[in-house]
């Protein structure tokens, strides 16, 4: 798999990071090591988790971090490897408490990091995200904390999810002009359909137009998770699962299954799924940003890495960002 610098950092990283959120729920935990290795065995070198992962699934907590540092462990590998973790919700209530309520509790922060530590069996990750922001605490005592987070050793670097770019440039200017730890890469929702979607406010930030100018402007490494869109696009293509409102995420339009109708006959002239060209419009796009690829089985897995061998030609590459409707 090809390696690509993450922005600021000596980090290289494979260009498809593995998104490890529904280890141990939608990924049984049996299946959990297996589906860790496919992705080692495809070449990839870099693995996303939380501190709240699988907490919706009663009966344990940080079900994903104690499940990958198991993995760590066992496999001896973490030396090979670039961890991520987040941390800094509130403790785990309930999916509607957690999902869309809540902000980050800063004083949560370090203990949250030194825990993931406990949970990860390790002594420090690659880099660690602040999984949300808080719009009313000033950036000044966040960026206070996070360097210390640097200055403690536990993390190499630190990032920011969920976060608006204003608060970011702002947060940066406070650090570098004060001399403490900066975010070196930003983690956000992003595919192809963000442009079409029907997008609320809520904790959870989508790229848009400003994160657009944010990223062309200062180069910093855009993080995206849900990069295949949850799998809608293939769904919709195979009309499975859209009938029902209860199976479509919030942010759910009319407009993405268009879109899946317009981005298959590319992906058919081309040899690739509708996923597949899902996911190259992220892995070809000029920020070169890392999508976090998700999926339940190693077979969905090793479908979605196919795309790096089979780019898209230029020409139909611009259809699609045409089709998208991205800004230029
Ligand atoms: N920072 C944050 O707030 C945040 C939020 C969410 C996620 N994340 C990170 O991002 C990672 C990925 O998120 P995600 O699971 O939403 O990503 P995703 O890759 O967009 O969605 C994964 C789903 O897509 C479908 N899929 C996967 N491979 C496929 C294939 N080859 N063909 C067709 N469908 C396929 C599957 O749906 P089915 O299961 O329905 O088959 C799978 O569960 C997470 O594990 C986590 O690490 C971060």
């Amino acid at each position: 798999m090809q390696r690509r610098t993450l922005s600021q950092t000596d980090l290289d990283v494979s260009a498809l990071c593995l998104g490890t959120m529904i280890l141990g729920s939608k990924v049984d935990r049996v299946d959990c090591f297996p589906f860790l290795d496919a992705y080692l065995e495809a070449g990839g070198n870099f693995l996303d988790t939380a501190r709240i992962y699988s907490d919706w699934i009663p009966g344990e907590l940080h079900r994903s971090e104690r499940i990958l540092g198991e993995w760590l462990k066992a496999r001896g590998n973490r030396d090979e490897l670039i961890i991520a973790t987040k941390g800094g919700l509130p403790e785990f209530v309930d999916m509607s408490h957690t999902e869309f309520g809540d902000w980050l509790d800063l004083g949560k922060v370090p203990g949250d990091l030194t825990a993931s530590l406990d949970h990860l069996k390790t002594d420090r990750v690659d880099l660690y995200f602040l999984h949300r922001d808080h719009p009313d605490v000033p950036v000044d005592e966040i960026m206070d904390v996070v360097h210390e987070l640097v200055a403690s050793g536990k993390t190499r670097y630190v990032g920011c999810s969920n976060w608006r770019a204003d608060r970011i440039r702002t947060a940066n200017t406070y650090a570098v002009e004060h001399g403490k730890t900066p975010f070196v890469v930003n983690q956000l929702f992003w595919h192809v359909g963000v442009w079409k979607m029907d997008w609320k406010p809520s904790v959870l930030e989508a790229m848009n137009l400003e994160a657009l100018q944010f990223h062309r402007e200062t180069g910093m490494t855009a993080i995206a998770y849900s990069p295949q869109a949850r799998g809608l696009f293939s769904k919709a293509v195979h009309s499975e699962a859209l009938s029902g409102t209860g199976s479509l995420p919030s942010w759910y339009s009319p407009q993405l299954v268009d879109l899946a109708q317009a981005l298959n006959p590319i992906g058919e002239l081309t040899g690739l799924t509708v996923n597949q060209v899902v996911l190259n419009y992220l892995i070809q796009h000029p920020l070169a940003p890392i999508p976090i690829v998700g999926g339940r089985t190693v077979e969905q897995l090793q479908d979605s890495f196919k795309a790096l061998e089979r780019p898209l030609p230029k020409e139909a590459y611009e259809t699609v960002l045409q089709l998208a409707g991205e800004p230029g």
